[in-house]
C-alpha cells in the first residue's frame, strides 16, 4: 500500500493528514498558532510558527500511522492564499507575513490601479487591485520598511515557504500565484507588463508551475527531523480553495462548493476565464491544469464565530474541554433554541473589513437591532445567520454572472455543522451536500501529490474514484421564506452605513 500526505496551512492552524492510496485518512494532526493584529484591520502571522506546526504535524502523523516512511509516495500542500513571505539572500525570513485578511494597503492598491490602468489590470490578472492580494503588500513594505525591502531576495506565498523548507527549492504554482495581482491569469505565467509597471524585479519571484507538478524532494535534514524518508517526492500543491475544490470533487463545470473556514468562500469550477467586471468575486487558475475558477471570499466567516467564542463563550469552552467535545458543536446546538431572525437581530460580519462583494477595508462588524431582550445566544444565532447572508450576497453575484449549479457541496468547519448547513440550504434555497471524507483541502493536496507522482493518472480520475458524497440536506420552504425578509434587510444595511464606516476609519 502506498500513502500520500496533504499539508494544509490554514489561518487557525496547520493540519497534516496521511491518507492511504484510496483516500482514507490514516492519521491526522493539527497544531494551532496565533494571528497577530498590531493595528485595527491588520493581520500578520509568523512563518516560524507555520514551520514549527508543519514539522510537529509531520512527526505526529508519521509516528501515529506506524507506516514505513518509504511507502509515502508523495506530499502535497494546501495553503492560505495571498500572504507575503519575504526572504533574504540566505533564505531567512525578513519580517512577519502580512496575510490575506490584512486591510492596510488601500493606498498601494490605488497606486497599482493607477500604474497599470484599471481595465488593463483586469485584462492581464483577471482581478482588480485588492487589499487582500499580495502585490499591494509588497508595495506597502517597499513604502514603509525600505530597509526590509532592500534586503529581500525571494518573495513566496505561505505554503510555498513550507515547500522551500522541506525541499530547499524555491517555487510557485498557478492557483495561488493567481491571487497576487501579478500573474497573467489567462496565460498562467508572471505578467512582465505588470511587474515592470509596479517596478518589482522579476528575479524576486520563483518560477511558476502547475499545481500537480513535481517540485522537489524531502532533504536529509528534514527526513531526520520528521521521520519522513529522504528523497520523498513533493509536489507544488494549491491555494486552499483550489485544493478544497479537488478534495470535494469540484473539478468540472456545473459544480460548486461553499466553505466556512476562517474565511467564507463560494467556489465554482470554470473551463474558461470568467471575470466579474465589478471585481466583486475573484478569477483564479484552477489546480486542475487548463481550467480556471471563479470564487467569492468574505474575510471573517468562521472568524466571526471564533471571535464570539473567545469573548463570550468561556464557560462553553471549558465544558467542551471537560467533555473532550468541539466547543462549536455545543455552541451551534444552543443557537438552535433561538428562532430564525435571532429575535430581530442582524449581524454584519465585517470584523476585518470586507472583500466580496463590497470590497471595503474600512467596513467593520455590526449587531443591528441589539435590544435589552437579547442574550448572547441571540448574538450567536445572529452571527451564524449573518455569515450565511454574506455568502448569499456572493451567491447572487455568481448567479448574476451566469455561473450555474443546482446543488452545493459544503466543506470547512462550517460544513461539519448540521445547523449551519441547514441555514445555508434554507437561505440559498439549494440542496447542500457533504463529502464522506471530511478532509477537504488536505485531501485535495494529497490527490495533487498522487497525480504528480503517477499514482493517479489525472485529478478527475482520482476524484472519480476517491470522492463519495452523503445524501444532501434540502431547503425547508417555510424557513427559506422567513429568512428572505431578513436577508433583504441585511442587504440594505451596508449601503446605509458605508459613509459612516469611512468616517470611523478616519477618526
Ligand atoms: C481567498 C482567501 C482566503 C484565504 C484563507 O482569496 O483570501 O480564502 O485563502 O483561507
Amino acid at each position: 500500500m502506498k500513502y500520500l500526505i496533504g499539508i494544509d496551512l490554514g489561518t487557525s492552524g496547520t493540519k497534516t493528514v496521511l491518507f492511504d492510496e484510496f483516500g482514507k485518512a490514516i492519521a491526522s494532526s493539527t497544531v494551532e498558532y496565533p494571528l497577530y493584529q498590531p493595528e485595527n484591520g491588520w493581520a500578520e502571522q509568523d512563518p516560524a510558527d507555520w514551520w514549527d506546526a508543519c514539522v510537529k504535524t509531520l512527526q505526529s502523523v508519521m509516528a501515529e500511522s506506524k507506516i514505513s516512511a518509504k511507502d509515502v509516495a508523495g506530499i502535497g500542500f494546501s495553503g492560505q492564499m495571498h500572504g507575503l513571505v519575504m526572504l533574504d539572500e540566505n533564505g531567512e525570513v525578513l519580517r512577519k507575513s502580512i496575510i490575506w485578511c490584512d486591510g492596510r494597503t488601500a493606498a498601494e492598491c490605488a497606486d497599482i490601479t493607477n500604474r497599470v490602468g484599471a481595465a488593463r489590470l483586469i485584462e492581464l490578472t483577471a482581478n482588480p487591485a485588492l487589499t487582500g492580494f499580495t502585490a499591494g503588500k509588497i508595495l506597502w513594505v517597499r513604502n514603509n520598511e525600505p530597509e526590509v525591502y532592500k534586503r529581500c531576495r525571494h518573495i513566496l506565498l505561505p505554503k510555498d515557504y513550507l515547500r522551500y523548507k522541506l525541499t530547499g527549492k524555491y517555487g510557485a504554482e498557478v492557483s495561488d500565484a493567481a491571487g497576487m495581482n501579478m500573474l497573467d491569469v489567462p496565460n498562467r505565467c508572471w505578467s512582465d507588463e505588470v511587474l515592470k509597471k509596479l517596478e518589482i524585479d522579476h528575479s524576486l519571484l520563483p518560477d511558476v508551475h502547475e499545481s500537480s507538478e513535481l517540485a522537489g524532494h524531502i532533504t536529509a535534514e528534514v527526513a531526520a527531523l520528521t521521520g519522513l524518508s529522504e528523497g520523498t517526492p513533493v509536489v507544488y500543491g494549491g491555494g486552499d480553495n483550489a485544493a478544497a475544490a479537488i478534495g470535494t470533487g469540484v473539478v468540472e463545470k456545473g459544480k460548486a462548493f461553499i466553505t466556512i473556514g476562517t474565511s467564507g468562500v463560494i467556489f465554482a469550477h470554470a473551463d474558461s476565464v470568467a471575470v466579474d467586471p465589478g471585481g466583486r468575486v475573484h478569477t483564479f487558475c484552477s489546480a486542475v491544469p487548463g481550467a480556471w475558477t471563479v470564487m467569492s471570499c468574505t474575510l471573517a466567516a468562521g472568524m466571526s464565530l471564533q471571535w464570539l467564542r473567545n469573548n463570550f463563550f468561556a464557560p462553553e469552552m471549558n465544558t467542551a474541554k471537560g467533555l473532550e467535545q468541539d466547543p462549536y458543536e455545543i455552541m451551534t446546538a444552543q443557537a438552535k433554541r433561538v428562532p430564525i431572525g435571532a429575535n430581530r437581530l442582524i449581524y454584519l460580519p465585517y470584523l476585518m473589513g470586507e472583500r466580496s462583494p463590497i470590497l471595503d477595508p474600512n467596513s467593520r462588524g455590526v449587531f443591528f437591532g441589539l435590544s435589552a431582550i437579547h442574550t448572547k445566544y441571540d448574538m450567536l444565532r445572529a452571527v451564524l445567520e449573518g455569515v450565511v447572508y454574506s455568502q448569499r450576497q456572493n451567491l447572487d453575484v455568481l448567479l448574476g454572472m451566469g455561473v450555474e449549479f443546482s446543488e452545493i457541496y459544503a466543506t470547512g468547519g462550517g460544513g461539519t455543522s448540521s445547523v449551519w448547513r441547514q441555514m445555508i440550504a434554507d437561505v440559498f434555497n439549494l440542496p447542500v451536500t457533504t463529502i464522506q471524507n471530511r478532509e477537504g483541502p488536505a485531501l485535495g493536496a494529497a490527490i495533487l501529490a498522487g497525480v504528480g507522482t503517477g499514482l493517479y493518472s489525472s485529478v478527475s480520475e482520482a476524484c472519480k474514484s476517491i470522492i463519495k458524497t452523503n445524501p444532501s440536506q434540502d431547503p425547508i420552504k417555510e424557513n427559506s421564506t422567513k429568512y428572505e425578509d431578513y436577508y433583504k434587510l441585511y442587504c440594505d444595511l451596508y449601503p446605509a452605513m458605508k459613509d459612516s464606516f469611512g468616517k470611523l476609519a478616519g477618526l
